[in-house]
Parts: structure tokens; C-alpha cells; sequence
């Protein structure tokens, strides 16, 4: 199937490794020019000339955390300044630390909050006017399936994530006038660092192995194993194509069968 993604300009950001690289990997590889963004400059380097060597198609990386207002705006503000607009915007970044409600404070509160809202509210703005402008765009948040099912002691995400959903389906109705679509995704456990950590501490605090932690994840998926990051890239990579044109206001998980709810 033709995506027809080639030249379309695309920003990734949290996109140094894991989701965000195998996105970025995989719109470059129907022929978008990215721009991707992370916090560690080496890294991010690192990936956008692997991304290069590849497929050989020019990457751009920009320095950005996206949990701060002024970064996340420049992102979008550098990028558009190197390629002149903005086609696609995937919104994604870390994750905020697992805890449960009695061990969070106000300020674990608040930088989840900028982490997980905000820096999606803010590469929007940006995005949003270059996208009416040109009567074609797609912003796909990247949120997690426990916007449908939540995942225990992940409270700040479970809570903060819910936020990202109710702003994309509103958003999805204001814009879409301007052929601009918005969609939510929701990976289930996916390979990634984030997730092998996410198995060690939760193997320190049941005092076992992080196999077991994996396995025990494993029996509750009905494939019977994780996702690889490629696997939630492939679905991201159509919602920003052609192809989805009649697709907005969607939250999608992708999760090997994990969430047992009927919608
Ligand atoms: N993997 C899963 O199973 C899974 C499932 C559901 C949801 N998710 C969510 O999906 C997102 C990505 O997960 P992942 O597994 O790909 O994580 P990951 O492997 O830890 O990768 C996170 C990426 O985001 C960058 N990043 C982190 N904080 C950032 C910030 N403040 N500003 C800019 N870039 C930032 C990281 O680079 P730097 O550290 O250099 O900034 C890295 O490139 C997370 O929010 C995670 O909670 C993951």
C-alpha cells in the first residue's frame, strides 16, 4: 500500500530510543523527512545518523526537553525553520516515575504533569497554525493502554495520561475542519528500556527476578508476549499517511490483546 508519506515533514519527539525511534524509523522509511528530539544530545545524535545511514534520508535532531514549556515549542520552532512546516506531529516523551497515590507529592504531581500533558499541549501550538495553514495534518499522542485499563502503582501516568485522551478527542473535533486529524495510541508492554526498568524495580519490590516479573506480564497477554516497538511504529505510521484520512478522534491500543474491555 502507497502511505504517501514521502516528503511529508514529520517530528517525533522522545525519540532517541525505543516507541519514539522505531516511529521515526519507520516514517522515514516511507520517505518523510523527521525531525526527532530527546534530552541527551549523544544519544540522539547517535540514532538520527543510524536512522541516515539506513535509509539514507537526512534526519534532523534537536536537543529538547519536552517537559519544559520553552524546549517543547522549540522543537517544533527549529524544526519548521529547517524543513518549512509541519506535516506530522507525534507527541511522546519519557514516562513519569511508578508510584502509589501515598507516595507522590505535589511537585512528583506537577512534573508529570508537564511531562505528559503539557509537553504535548505545547508542540501542538506550535504545530496546529502550519497544519490550518496548509489544510493537512496529524497529531498522534502516544499514551499508553492504561488509558484503558490502569496499571497498578503507575499512578501519575494512569491519572495524567487520562488528561492527554480527553484533549485528544476535543481537540480532534475542533480542528477537523482544517483536515487535521488527531488520534490517541496505547501501547501495551512493549520491548523497550522503559519497560526493563519498570521490570527491575518492580522485582526489587517483590523481592524477585525480573524474569519473573516478565513472565507474569506475558501470561496476561493473550499473545503471550510483549509487543516490539516496530509493531506500535506500524500503526502510527498509517494514522500519519493518506491512507487514514477518515480516521480522527480515536484512542487505539495496541497491546497483543492485554485489555479486556469491549471498546
Ligand atoms: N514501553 C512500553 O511498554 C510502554 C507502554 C505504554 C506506554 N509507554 C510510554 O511510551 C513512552 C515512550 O516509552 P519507551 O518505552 O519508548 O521509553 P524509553 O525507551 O525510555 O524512551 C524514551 C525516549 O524519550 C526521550 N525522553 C524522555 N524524557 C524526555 C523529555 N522530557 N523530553 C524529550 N525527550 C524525552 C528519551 O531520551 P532522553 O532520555 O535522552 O530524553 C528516549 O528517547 C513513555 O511515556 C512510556 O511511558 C511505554
Amino acid at each position: 500500500m502507497e502511505l504517501g508519506l514521502r516528503d511529508k515533514i514529520a517530528l517525533v519527539a522522545g525519540a532517541s530510543k525505543g516507541l519514539g525511534k522505531a516511529i521515526a524509523l519507520g516514517l522515514a522509511k516511507e520517505g518523510a523527512k523527521v525531525a526527532i528530539c530527546a534530552r541527551h544530545k549523544d544519544l540522539l545524535e547517535t540514532t538520527a545518523h543510524e536512522i541516515e545511514s539506513i535509509l539514507g534520508s537526512e534526519v534532523l535532531p534537536i536537543k529538547a526537553d519536552v517537559s519544559i514549556s520553552k524546549e517543547a515549542r522549540k522543537f517544533v520552532q527549529k524544526a519548521v525553520n529547517y524543513w518549512g512546516t509541519v506535516h506530522i506531529l507525534v507527541t511522546n516523551a519519557g514516562g513519569p516515575p511508578p508510584a502509589y497515590f501515598e507516595e507522590t507529592t505535589e511537585q512528583m504531581w506537577e512534573q508529570a504533569f508537564h511531562l505528559t500533558l503539557m509537553s504535548a499541549l505545547n508542540m501542538a501550538w506550535e504545530a496546529i497554525p502550519y497544519m490550518r495553514k496548509q489544510k493537512w495534518g496529524r497529531i498522534i499522542a502516544m499514551t499508553s493502554i492504561s488509558v484503558k485499563q490502569p496499571i497498578g502503582r503507575l499512578m501519575l501516568s494512569n491519572s495524567l495520561r487520562a488528561a492527554v485522551v480527553g484533549w485528544t478527542k476535543t481537540l480532534a473535533d475542533e480542528v477537523a475542519k482544517d483536515n487535521i486529524l488527531v488520534n490517541s495510541v496505547c501501547p501495551g508492554y512493549t520491548l523497550t528500556q522503559r519497560v526493563k526498568v519498570l521490570a527491575q524495580n518492580l522485582a526489587q519490590e517483590k523481592n524477585t527476578q525480573s524474569k519473573e516479573i516478565f513472565k507474569n506480564w506475558e501470561e496476561k497477554i493473550p499473545l503471550g508476549r510483549l509487543a516490539s516497538p516496530e509493531e506500535i511504529a506500524n500503526l502510527v505510521v498509517f494514522l500519519a499517511s493518506e491512507r487514514a484520512s477518515y480516521l480522527t478522534g480515536n484512542i487505539i491500543q495496541v497491546d497483543g490483546g492485554y485489555y479486556r474491555g469491549l471498546t
